[in-house]
């Protein structure tokens, strides 16, 4: 799956720490855009969607999440609870998040603009894109599988 834990590199002493994200050098790409999501319940799921094209880093800045990531091989679940890491997140991923503790803060570093036409909101319209892309000739002798 395009998906890769990456540790940041922590500027730390006595008054406390510090983390600093460049891209194309902390972050492996030109970041483009940043957002982060707040005030979610825990009961609440986010995300349900894939993107086309789009890589992302996201990170736990406070508390604690956890993302269900699945690239139509099924799904794998990583929690992110450290401020000095990050989950790199590839295109064609479904991606939901989920179990958001009370304070919980997710930065999301982006490689582009916001652009709706890059989101796949339906799953088995995403694992019909997935399957095209891993088996082009099976997708072409059965459309719509
Ligand atoms: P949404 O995609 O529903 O969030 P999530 O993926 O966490 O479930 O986004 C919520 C709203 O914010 C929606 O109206 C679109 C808007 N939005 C932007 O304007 N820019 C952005 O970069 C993002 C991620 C969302």
């Amino acid at each position: 799956m395009d998906i890769a834990r990456i540790p940041f590199q922590i500027h730390g002493d006595s008054r406390g720490m510090l983390v600093a994200l460049e891209g194309m050098r902390d972050v492996p790409f030109d970041i483009r855009r940043v957002y982060y999501i707040f005030a979610t319940a825990d009961a609440v799921r986010r995300g349900q969607h894939a993107h086309r094209t789009l890589t992302q880093l996201a990170v736990a800045v406070r508390g604690s999440v956890t993302f269900l990531l699945d690239d139509g091989t099924g799904p794998a679940e990583v929690t992110l609870d450290d401020p000095a890491s990050g989950v790199l997140i590839g295109p064609m991923v479904w991606r939901e998040l989920h179990h958001f503790s009370e304070d919980c803060v997710v930065m999301v570093l982006a490689d582009q603009l916001y652009d709706p036409t890059d989101y796949i909101a339906d799953y088995e319209q995403f694992l019909q894109e997935a399957n095209a892309l891993t088996f082009p000739g099976v997708a072409a002798a059965w459309p719509g599988r």
